[in-house]
């Protein structure tokens, strides 16, 4: 088994999620931490077939790069295991996995809904992490208590103490970070393991309080924020903002393709719990993001952003 196997203990992953950021975690953990099952879940069966031809291209890419040999790639493809919702991850009795990573929608009642579910089905030996970009790990790791176990018992005082946040970047593969989130109940042997993992994926792991945007997007968002408003206040128009960042500071994407890439829905999201979280005006999201977002204009994923994206340009 990979690097740091020993440290953190999974054998078997499970990745709720199989977009973008669920499979690309998918992805790093089967081919760079060789973790030796990884159960990606999705509720929509159509979802899932994309993530796993996503995997299969994203595999070929690598082979066809020389990054990986075939037979590399093949032990890596042996590694995925679609499976189509929660109740699956529990393969048997005796045999379910020693962690799990949520990268669903970003939204709380979506994510409170799958921990609440997530700790009824698997053992509290399970580690239990989310992907949010915002949320509060501490509210999200409340919910994570079996339903049958009664207030104040050590099912209810245990189940939250083994969440925490593991926040990758887009895109998974590429990017070398993860940001580490402890909620407030998390105990000090999980954030350990699931550094190790985080590790043995190939990230760099920095850890942050959990604050609304944690370190990255505490400051990320606001810089983004501030080129819309720039852009909205006609101070220079969006090819010149993104060259101004690119070229005079060595930025590999200009902070408004950036925004494209990351999803305007996600940016005003996030934007919008850090106003709301701190009441402190400088997180206020900018008016244009918001009715680009009334729009339906998200970017690269919708077709249209800043920029357009043609169909083919869009995973
Ligand atoms: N999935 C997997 N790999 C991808 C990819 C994707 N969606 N998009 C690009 N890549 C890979 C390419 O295959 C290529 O791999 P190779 O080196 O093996 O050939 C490599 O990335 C470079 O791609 P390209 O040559 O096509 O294009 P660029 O050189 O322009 O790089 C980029 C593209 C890596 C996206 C680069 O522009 C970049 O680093 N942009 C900044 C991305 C960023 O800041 N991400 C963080 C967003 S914030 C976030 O995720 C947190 C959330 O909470 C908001």
């Amino acid at each position: 088994m990979a690097v740091n196997a020993a440290k953190h203990g999974v054998k078997t992953l499970g990745v709720i999620g199989s977009g973008q950021m669920g499979l690309g975690i998918a992805f790093v953990a089967a081919v760079k931490a060789q973790v030796p099952k990884v159960l990606l879940c999705d509720a929509s069966p159509a979802q899932l077939k994309k993530g796993v031809a996503f995997f299969d291209k994203l595999l070929a890419k690598d082979v066809s790069k020389g990054k990986l040999t075939q037979e590399e790639a093949d032990a890596a493809k042996a590694r995925l295991h679609p499976v189509d919702g929660i109740p699956a991850l529990k393969l048997s009795s005796d045999d379910s996995p020693q962690m799990v990573i949520e990268a669903a929608t970003e939204s709380l009642a979506v994510k409170q809904k799958i921990f609440g579910s997530l700790a009824s089905t698997l053992p509290l030996s399970t580690i239990l992490a989310t992907n949010t970009s915002s949320i509060s790990v501490t509210k999200i790791a409340a919910s994570a208590i079996a339903e049958n176990a009664k207030a104040g018992s050590e099912d209810a005082i245990e189940g939250p103490k083994r969440v925490l946040g593991l926040h990758f970047f887009n895109p998974v593969p590429v990017m070398k970070l993860v940001e580490l989130i402890p909620a407030l109940q998390t105990s000090k042997d999980i954030v350990d393991r699931a550094h190790a993992f985080a590790e043995a994926c190939g990230k760099t792991v920095t850890h942050s309080t959990d604050v609304p945007g944690f370190v990255s997007n505490r400051l990320l968002m606001p810089f983004i924020n501030e080129a819309i408003m720039t852009l909205e206040k006609g101070i220079s128009s969006k090819e010149d903002i993104d060259t101004c960042l690119r070229f005079g500071m060595g930025h590999p994407m200009g902070p408004l393709a950036l925004a494209d890439f990351i999803g305007l829905d996600t940016c005003l999201y996030i934007m919008e719990t850090m106003y709301r979280e701190t009441c402190d005006s400088k997180y206020r999201p900018s008016v244009l993001l918001g009715r680009m977002v009334d729009a339906g204009w998200y970017g690269k994923k919708s077709g249209k952003g800043f920029y357009d994206y043609p169909s083919d340009t869009r995973v």
